[in-house]
Protein backbone atom coordinates (compact mmCIF):
# COMPACT_ATOMS: atom_id res chain seq x y z
CA UNK A 1 0.00 0.00 0.00
CA UNK A 2 2.87 2.38 0.76
CA UNK A 3 4.46 1.58 -2.34
CA UNK A 4 1.56 3.60 -4.57
CA UNK A 5 2.28 6.85 -2.32
CA UNK A 6 4.75 8.19 -4.58
CA UNK A 7 2.82 7.61 -7.64
CA UNK A 8 -0.36 9.33 -6.15
CA UNK A 9 1.39 11.98 -4.10
CA UNK A 10 3.61 13.55 -6.38
CA UNK A 11 1.84 14.82 -9.26
CA UNK A 12 -1.44 16.12 -6.59
CA UNK A 13 1.86 17.95 -4.71
CA UNK A 14 2.64 19.20 -8.55
CA UNK A 15 -0.44 20.95 -8.85
CA UNK A 16 -1.77 21.75 -5.45
CA UNK A 17 1.23 22.81 -3.07
CA UNK A 18 0.92 25.93 -1.14
CA UNK A 19 3.97 28.57 -2.61
CA UNK A 20 6.07 28.95 0.54
CA UNK A 21 8.92 31.51 0.98
CA UNK A 22 11.10 28.32 1.76
CA UNK A 23 9.96 26.50 -1.13
CA UNK A 24 11.95 28.93 -3.33
CA UNK A 25 15.01 27.18 -3.27
CA UNK A 26 16.77 24.29 -1.89
CA UNK A 27 19.43 25.73 -0.36
CA UNK A 28 20.19 23.75 2.97
CA UNK A 29 20.72 26.91 5.09
CA UNK A 30 17.05 28.03 4.30
CA UNK A 31 15.72 24.18 4.45
CA UNK A 32 16.78 23.92 8.08
CA UNK A 33 16.13 27.73 9.18
CA UNK A 34 12.31 27.37 7.78
CA UNK A 35 11.72 23.56 9.45
CA UNK A 36 12.65 24.85 12.90
CA UNK A 37 10.86 27.57 12.64
CA UNK A 38 8.23 25.50 11.82
CA UNK A 39 8.45 22.98 14.33
CA UNK A 40 6.05 24.33 16.76
CA UNK A 41 4.52 27.11 15.44
CA UNK A 42 2.04 27.53 12.52
CA UNK A 43 2.84 28.04 8.69
CA UNK A 44 1.42 31.58 8.83
CA UNK A 45 2.73 32.52 11.01
CA UNK A 46 6.19 31.69 10.37
CA UNK A 47 5.84 33.34 6.72
CA UNK A 48 7.26 36.64 7.54
CA UNK A 49 9.88 35.83 10.53
CA UNK A 50 11.08 33.29 7.50
CA UNK A 51 12.30 36.55 5.25
CA UNK A 52 13.27 39.07 8.24
CA UNK A 53 15.40 36.13 9.67
CA UNK A 54 17.54 35.77 6.23
CA UNK A 55 17.74 39.21 5.05
CA UNK A 56 19.60 39.75 8.62
CA UNK A 57 21.62 36.64 8.51
CA UNK A 58 21.87 35.09 5.21
CA UNK A 59 24.96 32.96 5.82
CA UNK A 60 25.78 30.53 8.54
CA UNK A 61 28.53 32.77 9.24
CA UNK A 62 26.33 35.47 9.60
CA UNK A 63 24.28 33.25 12.21
CA UNK A 64 27.15 32.35 13.56
CA UNK A 65 28.55 35.65 15.25
CA UNK A 66 25.29 36.88 15.53
CA UNK A 67 24.81 38.54 18.32
CA UNK A 68 22.45 36.78 21.20
CA UNK A 69 20.65 39.99 21.71
CA UNK A 70 19.48 39.94 17.84
CA UNK A 71 18.43 36.54 18.08
CA UNK A 72 16.42 37.46 20.48
CA UNK A 73 14.67 39.95 18.48
CA UNK A 74 14.73 38.61 15.43
CA UNK A 75 12.73 35.22 17.01
CA UNK A 76 10.82 37.49 19.50
CA UNK A 77 7.09 36.28 19.36
CA UNK A 78 7.73 32.60 18.16
CA UNK A 79 8.91 31.19 21.30
CA UNK A 80 10.60 28.16 22.22
CA UNK A 81 13.67 30.30 22.52
CA UNK A 82 16.01 27.06 22.75
CA UNK A 83 15.19 26.99 19.12
CA UNK A 84 17.43 29.72 18.18
CA UNK A 85 20.22 29.42 20.93
CA UNK A 86 20.34 26.26 19.75
CA UNK A 87 20.48 27.55 15.59
CA UNK A 88 23.53 29.54 16.71
CA UNK A 89 25.37 26.51 18.12
CA UNK A 90 24.66 24.40 15.25
CA UNK A 91 26.50 27.33 12.80
CA UNK A 92 29.10 27.52 15.11
CA UNK A 93 29.91 23.86 14.94
CA UNK A 94 29.49 24.11 10.64
CA UNK A 95 31.92 26.93 10.93
CA UNK A 96 34.62 24.75 12.93
CA UNK A 97 34.55 21.49 11.70
CA UNK A 98 32.82 21.66 7.80
CA UNK A 99 34.23 25.05 7.29
CA UNK A 100 30.99 27.27 7.37
CA UNK A 101 29.16 24.61 5.26
CA UNK A 102 26.32 22.41 6.07
CA UNK A 103 27.09 18.65 6.49
CA UNK A 104 25.50 16.95 4.13
CA UNK A 105 25.48 13.13 5.57
CA UNK A 106 22.03 12.02 7.68
CA UNK A 107 24.22 11.22 10.40
CA UNK A 108 25.79 14.61 10.96
CA UNK A 109 23.00 16.35 10.00
CA UNK A 110 21.47 14.57 13.05
CA UNK A 111 24.05 14.90 15.38
CA UNK A 112 23.95 18.81 14.97
CA UNK A 113 22.18 20.82 18.47
CA UNK A 114 18.40 21.09 18.14
CA UNK A 115 18.06 18.53 14.78
CA UNK A 116 16.17 14.99 15.67
CA UNK A 117 14.97 12.52 13.14
CA UNK A 118 12.15 14.87 11.72
CA UNK A 119 14.02 17.89 11.01
CA UNK A 120 17.10 15.37 9.88
CA UNK A 121 15.27 14.08 7.69
CA UNK A 122 13.47 17.11 6.11
CA UNK A 123 16.81 18.91 5.89
CA UNK A 124 18.43 16.00 4.37
CA UNK A 125 15.47 14.37 1.92
CA UNK A 126 14.69 18.37 0.26
CA UNK A 127 17.61 19.70 0.42
CA UNK A 128 20.51 17.14 -0.88
CA UNK A 129 17.44 14.87 -2.27
CA UNK A 130 18.29 11.56 0.12
CA UNK A 131 15.87 8.75 0.83
CA UNK A 132 14.86 10.17 4.68
CA UNK A 133 11.75 10.81 5.80
CA UNK A 134 10.24 13.22 8.01
CA UNK A 135 8.12 11.42 9.95
CA UNK A 136 5.84 14.32 12.71
CA UNK A 137 2.80 14.37 13.41
CA UNK A 138 0.67 14.70 10.41
CA UNK A 139 2.55 11.77 8.45
CA UNK A 140 1.79 9.96 11.23
CA UNK A 141 -1.80 10.51 11.20
CA UNK A 142 -2.26 10.55 7.11
CA UNK A 143 -0.50 6.63 7.33
CA UNK A 144 -2.94 5.86 10.53
CA UNK A 145 -5.71 6.57 8.47
CA UNK A 146 -4.44 5.37 5.50
CA UNK A 147 -3.64 1.91 6.72
CA UNK A 148 -6.64 2.39 9.35
CA UNK A 149 -3.96 1.44 11.65
CA UNK A 150 -4.65 1.55 15.49
CA UNK A 151 -1.05 0.92 17.08
CA UNK A 152 -0.73 4.49 19.38
CA UNK A 153 1.35 7.04 17.19
CA UNK A 154 3.08 8.40 20.38
CA UNK A 155 4.98 5.49 20.87
CA UNK A 156 8.85 5.58 19.52
CA UNK A 157 9.07 2.46 18.29
CA UNK A 158 5.69 2.89 16.19
CA UNK A 159 7.55 6.35 14.79
CA UNK A 160 10.89 4.26 13.84
CA UNK A 161 8.85 1.29 12.13
CA UNK A 162 6.64 4.37 10.46
CA UNK A 163 10.36 5.70 9.48
CA UNK A 164 11.32 2.44 8.41
CA UNK A 165 8.48 1.80 6.21
CA UNK A 166 8.67 4.97 4.06
CA UNK A 167 12.31 4.92 3.64
CA UNK A 168 11.75 1.54 1.42
CA UNK A 169 9.41 3.03 -1.04
CA UNK A 170 10.86 7.22 -1.14
CA UNK A 171 11.05 7.92 -4.39
CA UNK A 172 14.92 8.45 -5.47
CA UNK A 173 14.15 10.69 -8.16
CA UNK A 174 12.05 13.46 -5.95
CA UNK A 175 13.03 12.74 -2.46
CA UNK A 176 12.48 15.83 -1.14
CA UNK A 177 8.62 16.51 -2.78
CA UNK A 178 7.74 13.48 -0.87
CA UNK A 179 8.67 14.41 2.10
CA UNK A 180 6.85 17.83 1.35
CA UNK A 181 3.87 16.46 -0.33
CA UNK A 182 3.03 13.86 3.11
CA UNK A 183 3.52 17.28 5.17
CA UNK A 184 1.38 19.11 2.70
CA UNK A 185 -1.42 16.48 2.73
CA UNK A 186 -1.18 16.51 6.35
CA UNK A 187 -1.60 20.00 6.93
CA UNK A 188 -4.16 20.84 4.16
CA UNK A 189 -6.26 17.57 3.36
CA UNK A 190 -5.56 15.01 5.81
CA UNK A 191 -6.34 17.84 8.81
CA UNK A 192 -5.69 17.17 12.60
CA UNK A 193 -8.81 19.24 13.63
CA UNK A 194 -12.04 18.36 12.12
CA UNK A 195 -13.34 16.26 8.92
CA UNK A 196 -10.67 15.01 6.29
CA UNK A 197 -11.30 16.47 2.91
CA UNK A 198 -11.57 12.76 1.76
CA UNK A 199 -13.36 14.09 -1.56
CA UNK A 200 -9.99 15.84 -2.67
CA UNK A 201 -7.42 13.37 -1.48
CA UNK A 202 -5.33 12.20 -3.98
CA UNK A 203 -4.92 8.82 -1.11
CA UNK A 204 -8.96 8.23 -0.96
CA UNK A 205 -8.89 5.42 -3.33
CA UNK A 206 -6.66 3.49 -1.25
CA UNK A 207 -7.59 4.63 1.74
CA UNK A 208 -8.94 2.57 4.44
CA UNK A 209 -10.19 5.34 7.18
CA UNK A 210 -12.65 6.54 4.20
CA UNK A 211 -13.87 2.81 3.31
CA UNK A 212 -14.21 2.50 6.98
CA UNK A 213 -15.58 6.00 8.15
CA UNK A 214 -13.10 5.67 10.93
CA UNK A 215 -11.60 9.15 10.47
CA UNK A 216 -12.36 10.11 14.00
CA UNK A 217 -11.18 7.41 16.06
CA UNK A 218 -7.49 7.88 14.14
CA UNK A 219 -5.00 8.16 14.82
CA UNK A 220 -4.94 6.77 18.31
CA UNK A 221 -2.86 7.85 20.80
CA UNK A 222 -1.82 5.36 24.09
CA UNK A 223 -3.96 6.05 27.00
CA UNK A 224 -2.31 8.63 29.86
CA UNK A 225 -0.59 7.83 32.70
CA UNK A 226 -2.65 8.98 35.75
CA UNK A 227 -0.60 11.27 37.54
CA UNK A 228 1.56 10.81 40.46
CA UNK A 229 -0.13 11.50 43.71
CA UNK A 230 2.08 12.91 46.70
CA UNK A 231 1.20 14.37 50.33
CA UNK A 232 2.28 17.08 51.86
CA UNK A 233 2.29 19.25 54.77
CA UNK A 234 2.70 22.85 54.72
CA UNK A 235 3.04 25.25 57.74
CA UNK A 236 1.90 28.59 57.64
CA UNK A 237 3.87 29.98 60.56
CA UNK A 238 3.19 33.54 61.64
CA UNK A 239 5.92 35.10 64.43
CA UNK A 240 5.20 38.68 65.71
CA UNK A 241 3.59 39.54 61.70
CA UNK A 242 6.06 37.79 60.06
CA UNK A 243 5.81 34.51 57.98
CA UNK A 244 8.17 31.75 57.64
CA UNK A 245 9.56 30.47 54.20
CA UNK A 246 12.83 29.15 52.82
CA UNK A 247 14.33 28.21 49.23
CA UNK A 248 13.77 25.34 47.37
CA UNK A 249 17.11 22.74 46.50
CA UNK A 250 19.23 23.75 44.22
CA UNK A 251 17.61 20.57 41.95
CA UNK A 252 14.07 18.96 41.44
CA UNK A 253 10.87 20.59 41.41
CA UNK A 254 10.13 24.21 41.37
CA UNK A 255 14.34 24.09 42.16
CA UNK A 256 16.07 27.20 43.20
CA UNK A 257 12.27 29.00 44.46
CA UNK A 258 10.94 29.96 47.53
CA UNK A 259 7.98 28.52 49.39
CA UNK A 260 6.34 28.15 53.23
CA UNK A 261 7.92 24.94 54.53
CA UNK A 262 6.59 21.79 54.34
CA UNK A 263 7.34 17.97 54.52
CA UNK A 264 6.20 14.91 53.26
CA UNK A 265 2.90 13.36 53.81
CA UNK A 266 0.00 14.65 55.86
CA UNK A 267 0.50 15.51 59.76
CA UNK A 268 -2.05 15.08 62.04
CA UNK A 269 -2.29 18.11 64.45
CA UNK A 270 -0.33 16.67 67.09
CA UNK A 271 2.49 15.76 64.48
CA UNK A 272 2.49 19.45 63.24
CA UNK A 273 3.11 21.23 66.43
CA UNK A 274 5.89 18.34 66.59
CA UNK A 275 7.77 19.23 63.59
CA UNK A 276 7.07 23.02 64.56
CA UNK A 277 8.69 22.25 67.53
CA UNK A 278 11.70 20.44 66.07
CA UNK A 279 12.25 23.64 64.00
CA UNK A 280 12.87 25.56 66.82
CA UNK A 281 9.82 27.95 66.25
CA UNK A 282 8.00 27.12 69.70
CA UNK A 283 4.53 27.07 68.48
CA UNK A 284 1.83 28.40 70.44
CA UNK A 285 -2.02 28.23 69.10
CA UNK A 286 -2.62 26.23 65.81
CA UNK A 287 -5.44 28.38 64.30
CA UNK A 288 -6.90 26.26 61.47
CA UNK A 289 -6.02 23.81 58.78
CA UNK A 290 -6.82 23.31 55.26
CA UNK A 291 -6.61 20.86 52.32
CA UNK A 292 -5.52 22.03 48.86
CA UNK A 293 -3.88 20.63 46.00
CA UNK A 294 -1.65 21.72 43.15
CA UNK A 295 -1.75 20.12 39.80
CA UNK A 296 1.50 20.05 38.19
CA UNK A 297 2.45 17.91 34.28
CA UNK A 298 3.17 14.37 35.84
CA UNK A 299 2.41 14.77 39.29
CA UNK A 300 -0.42 16.17 41.81
CA UNK A 301 0.03 17.78 45.00
CA UNK A 302 -2.20 16.66 47.61
CA UNK A 303 -1.72 19.80 50.69
CA UNK A 304 -2.62 19.95 54.02
CA UNK A 305 -1.69 23.29 55.38
CA UNK A 306 -1.52 24.37 58.92
CA UNK A 307 -1.89 27.96 60.13
CA UNK A 308 0.19 28.50 63.61
CA UNK A 309 1.52 31.17 65.65
CA UNK A 310 4.86 30.46 67.31
CA UNK A 311 7.60 32.55 69.65
CA UNK A 312 10.65 32.13 68.07
CA UNK A 313 12.10 33.46 64.70
CA UNK A 314 13.99 30.29 64.09
CA UNK A 315 17.30 30.39 62.23
CA UNK A 316 16.01 27.74 60.08
CA UNK A 317 13.65 30.32 58.07
CA UNK A 318 13.57 33.27 56.84
CA UNK A 319 10.89 35.33 58.20
CA UNK A 320 8.92 38.37 56.00
CA UNK A 321 5.75 39.89 56.24
CA UNK A 322 3.07 39.48 54.08
CA UNK A 323 4.05 42.23 52.24
CA UNK A 324 7.54 41.86 51.53
CA UNK A 325 6.53 38.21 50.68
CA UNK A 326 4.37 39.94 47.59
CA UNK A 327 7.33 42.56 47.07
CA UNK A 328 10.39 40.44 47.02
CA UNK A 329 10.27 37.07 46.76
CA UNK A 330 8.72 34.87 43.57
CA UNK A 331 6.04 31.61 45.17
CA UNK A 332 5.56 29.38 42.75
CA UNK A 333 1.46 28.95 42.34
CA UNK A 334 1.63 25.94 44.40
CA UNK A 335 2.58 27.77 47.31
CA UNK A 336 1.09 31.17 46.46
CA UNK A 337 -2.52 29.79 46.50
CA UNK A 338 -2.03 30.13 50.57
CA UNK A 339 -0.80 33.92 50.47
CA UNK A 340 -4.80 34.60 51.21
CA UNK A 341 -4.44 32.97 54.23
CA UNK A 342 -1.68 35.32 55.92
CA UNK A 343 -3.88 37.86 56.64
N1 LIG B 1 5.89 21.95 8.35
C1 LIG B 1 7.11 21.47 8.59
N2 LIG B 1 7.91 21.60 7.51
C2 LIG B 1 7.15 22.19 6.55
C3 LIG B 1 7.40 22.59 5.24
N3 LIG B 1 8.59 22.42 4.68
N4 LIG B 1 6.38 23.14 4.55
C4 LIG B 1 5.19 23.32 5.15
N5 LIG B 1 4.90 22.96 6.37
C5 LIG B 1 5.87 22.41 7.09
FE1 LIG C 1 -7.08 11.23 5.15
FE2 LIG C 1 -9.44 11.01 3.91
FE3 LIG C 1 -7.17 11.04 2.52
FE4 LIG C 1 -7.81 8.93 4.01
S1 LIG C 1 -8.90 9.68 2.22
S2 LIG C 1 -5.81 9.92 3.88
S3 LIG C 1 -8.80 9.93 5.76
S4 LIG C 1 -8.01 12.70 3.74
Amino acid sequence: MLNDLPTLLLPWYREHHRDLPWRQDQEPYHIWISEIMLQQTRVEAVRGYYSRFLQRLPTIAALAEAPDEELRKLWEGLGYYTRVRNLKKAAQVMVTEYNGAFPKTYKEVLALPGIGPYTAGAICSIAFHLPTPAVDGNVLRVLARLRGDETPIDLPQTQKMVRQELEAVYPKEAPGDFTQALMELGATVCVPNGAPKCESCPLSEICKSREEGTWEKLPRRSPKKPRRQEDHTVFLMECEGAFAVSQRGASGLLAGLWQFPNVPGKLTEAQAMLQAEQWGVHPENLIFSVEREHIFTHVQWNLRCYKLTCKVRSQAFRWHSAKEIDDTLTLPTAFRQFRDLLE
